[in-house]
């Protein structure tokens, strides 16, 4: 396919859903302490600026949140899903094996024939996601995407240890990327290093009908913040660079939402003030693949992100992988 020249990708739609059930911290703590572990509402929002986060019930999968997301997504862009040429599903915790969960929300969508499939760059991946789909709209390989994170990561939480099952949520968000004669999309930049597999990994494998390794969740938090810190300020500034903008010109900065001491790390070093940082870490958890359109979205029915804004989307995860796109709204 040709691609038209001077062709750009655009939001025209956010939308997102988080599962009914709200766990506070200390309802979260009282229940692990019924268990014998110790954990209190102060650590967390010490530690982490959490407070509650959402959990879905044992018979909704990843396919069931980002269904409801992206026909909220769909209704905010003014597009019915048969017009969408393309999903793709940035998630961690899939339905299954395979088909993808991509496939299976198209099939919930009631459409067929669109391309569809699932990216895997755990908490980095709706910002990969949203890059693939704006490289897929500018060559002209597609029109009209429907680009989703999302996650039941309950489901590989390790809930007999208290430094990880504290911090993560369920819950998706959608955007509807369309092409336009005006960016739209500015500039991306994806990362990842695979020497730092080990410090954030749910080494778990099916083989011959079972489960082999351990499917929970691992990570040396330490070394994820430290490294978090620098590659999330590094992202930043390449894509504010092949964008020719400057640090002053971004109106919101939507990090990935799992600690808010990494967030404002990362808003000192670019010398934003907070009150141009979206936080729905306190609300959410972290809830990997689906933080950042979660926050989008929030952000966008609140209010505070409006047409025009410039935004920078930063992810942050397991492979270890980061990246960043820079919009205008
Ligand atoms: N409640 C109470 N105490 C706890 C808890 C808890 N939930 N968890 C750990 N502690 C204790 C530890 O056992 C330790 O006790 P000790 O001093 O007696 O040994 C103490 O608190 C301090 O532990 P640290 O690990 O040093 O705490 P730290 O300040 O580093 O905070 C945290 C830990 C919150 C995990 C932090 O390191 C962090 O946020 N790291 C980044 C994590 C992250 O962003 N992960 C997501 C990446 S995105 C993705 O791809 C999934």
């Amino acid at each position: 396919m040709t691609a038209p020249s001077s062709r750009y990708s655009r939001i025209t739609g956010t939308g997102s859903y988080l599962p009914p059930k709200r766990v506070t911290n200390a309802e979260f703590a009282a229940e692990l302490a019924q268990r014998g572990i110790e954990t209190s509402d102060a650590w967390i929002v010490e530690r982490t600026g959490i407070r509650a986060r959402h959990f879905a019930d044992p018979h909704v999968a990843s396919s069931d949140l980002a269904l409801q997301a992206s026909r909220h997504a769909l209704e905010a862009a003014g597009r019915s899903a048969s017009e969408i040429d393309l999903i793709i599903v940035a998630t961690s915790t899939p339905d299954m094996v395979f088909p993808s969960t991509a496939c299976l929300l198209q099939q919930k969508l009631g459409v067929h024939g669109c391309a569809a499939f699932d990216v895997q760059a755990v908490c980095s991946g709706f910002v990969y996601a949203l890059t693939v789909a704006d490289c897929m709209i500018k060559t002209g390989a597609a029109s009209k995407a429907l680009v989703v994170g999302s996650e039941v990561f309950s489901r590989i939480l390790d809930f007999n240890d208290r430094t990880t099952c504290v911090l993560f949520g369920d819950g998706a968000g959608a955007v509807v990327l369309e092409a336009s004669d005006t960016p739209g999309v500015l500039a991306t930049d994806l990362h990842a290093d695979g020497r730092h597999v080990g410090i954030l990994c749910t080494p778990g494998s099916v083989s011959a009908g079972q489960v082999l390794g351990d499917p929970l969740l691992k990570m040396d938090g330490q070394a994820v913040f430290k490294l978090a810190v620098r590659v999330l300020e590094e992202a930043a500034r390449s894509v504010l660079a092949k964008a020719g903008r400057s640090d002053a010109e971004i109106d919101w900065l939507i990090p990935h939402q799992a600690n808010i001491r990494i967030m404002q790390g990362t808003a000192k070093k670019l010398q934003l003030p907070f009150e141009k940082l979206i936080v729905t870490v306190d609300e959410h958890g972290n809830t990997s693949a689906a933080s950042i359109p979660l926050a989008l979205d929030h952000a966008v029915r609140t209010g505070r992100v409006r047409r025009g804004d410039t935004l920078m989307l930063e992810g942050v995860g397991g492979g270890f992988t980061w990246g960043a796109v820079l919009l205008d709204f």
